[in-house]
């Protein structure tokens, strides 16, 4: 059987496992990325789009945010729509931080550039069937490539698989403890070519449901409504698709929504999700393999590349002294974040989307939309959040 070896064995080139494949290269640590997927889908499949300030930051500092500087857009703020009526949250005037709208699929493309220009090893259409021996000190990585049965055996494991993947599986079931909690709506996403609506992107909550428009660029708009977790696209002619966008936007005093053609529609269902530990041996989980935060606030990515950051400080440690001080504290380091996170995605979207039809319910999610249009103290939390929470990591790690 072919054998590849290597330091970490890294399942899964979306943003989480190709960032800490580029990080770890920039310190001198071997990696191959393995993924199920082609690179073309990968890069392809259209996903969030809004990056906080560590992560553009993180990408120009790393030689990665040309790209995005040049195509992306700066946001400084954005609508809370309720009532008929808008309201800028000012994140500048705030938190002094903004907020960055760049495909999370391009941030995916300009990494694997970098790590193919730079050598790096990235084999699309692998699948890892098993992460193997991750309580020992040599951890494989059984994965196969056009049927044929191939082995990667590392130092470590970082399971950046996503939810699906096979890596949290490698957590013995008595060793992990999940939560989890599921929503009554989904949401219809829509890649629409029109000109832009509105400089920043509205969160609207109307009788009908929760209406959300982002940007791509000047051309491309990404539009998402709340609908039936049970619907499916061609449930949503595109008469009904505007239709229902332009009421839910509706404002007093706004101008129309404008329509274009829809490139790409899509019903997306959303759930809460934390894995603990998210760690085991040599095995380290990151990003979605570890958890899920419902849409709402765009913290998915985000949350991906703050783990890694995080997992290749400890890496770095431990080629570089063997100390594993960093790596064994990297469960809890991570999951002060992520719980934040997901407090936070749970807020907005409990505010934001229809449940069921109460009126109490509403009245009550009015009111907490209202309290935030006119108090500096629950605006300021919300834009904190928005923008990102700071990185839990020691501050002598931070500084490094
Ligand atoms: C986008 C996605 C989100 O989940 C969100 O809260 C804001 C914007 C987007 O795709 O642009």
């Amino acid at each position: 059987m072919p054998r590849l070896d290597t330091q970490v064995g890294i399942v899964g080139a979306g943003p989480a496992g190709l960032m800490l494949s580029h990080l770890l290269a920039r310190e001198g640590i071997d990696s191959v990325v393995l993924d199920a997927r082609a690179r073309e889908t990968i890069e392809n499949t259209v996903r969030a789009g809004v990056l906080e300030d560590h992560v553009a930051q993180l990408l120009r500092d790393t030689g990665v945010g040309e790209r995005m500087d040049r195509e992306g857009a700066t946001h400084h703020g954005i609508e809370l729509r309720f009532a008929g009526r808008g309201h800028r949250i000012d994140f500048g005037e705030l938190t002094g931080r903004t907020i960055t709208l760049y495909g999370q699929n391009q941030v995916v493309k300009d990494l694997n550039a970098a790590r193919v220009a730079a050598g790096g090893r990235i084999v699309w259409e692998a699948e890892v069937l098993e992460v193997a021996g991750a309580e020992t000190d040599t951890p494989r990585l059984r994965f196969s490539v056009d049927g044929a049965a191939e082995e990667l055996a590392c130092d470590v494991v970082a399971g950046c698989d996503g939810y699906w993947g096979p890596s949290r599986q490698a957590i013995p079931a008595e060793r992990r403890r999940e939560f989890e909690r599921h929503y009554p709506f989904a949401w219809f996403g829509l890649l629409v070519e029109a000109p832009r609506y509105s400089h920043e992107l509205i969160y609207a909550l109307h009788e009908r449901g929760f209406a959300l428009v982002s940007t791509r660029s000047p051309e491309i708009q990404r539009l998402y409504f709340q609908c039936d977790p049970a619907d499916s696209a061609d449930d949503w002619p595109e008469d009904r698709i505007w239709d229902e966008l332009r009421a839910r936007l509706s404002t007093t005093d706004g101008g129309t929504l404008p329509e274009g053609r829809i490139l790409e529609k899509a019903v997306l269902g959303m759930r809460s999700f934390v894995c603990e530990p998210m760690q085991h041996g040599r095995l380290y989980l990151a990003g979605d393999a570890a958890h899920i935060v419902p849409p709402t606030g765009a913290k998915g990515m985000n949350l991906a590349i703050a783990d890694v950051r995080v997992l290749a400080r400890g890496l770095v440690e431990l080629f570089g002294s063997g100390s594993t001080t960093l790596l064994d504290g990297y469960t809890d380091i991570c999951l002060r974040r992520v719980w934040k996170a997901q407090r936070f995605s749970w807020w907005m979207t409990s505010m934001l989307h229809r449940f069921g039809d109460d009126p109490f319910q509403l009245a009550l999610q009015h009111a907490e939309l209202d309290y935030i249009a006119g108090s500096r103290a629950a605006a300021t939390a919300l834009a904190e959040n928005y923008v990102g929470l700071p990185l839990e990591l020691p501050a002598a790690e931070l500084r490094a």
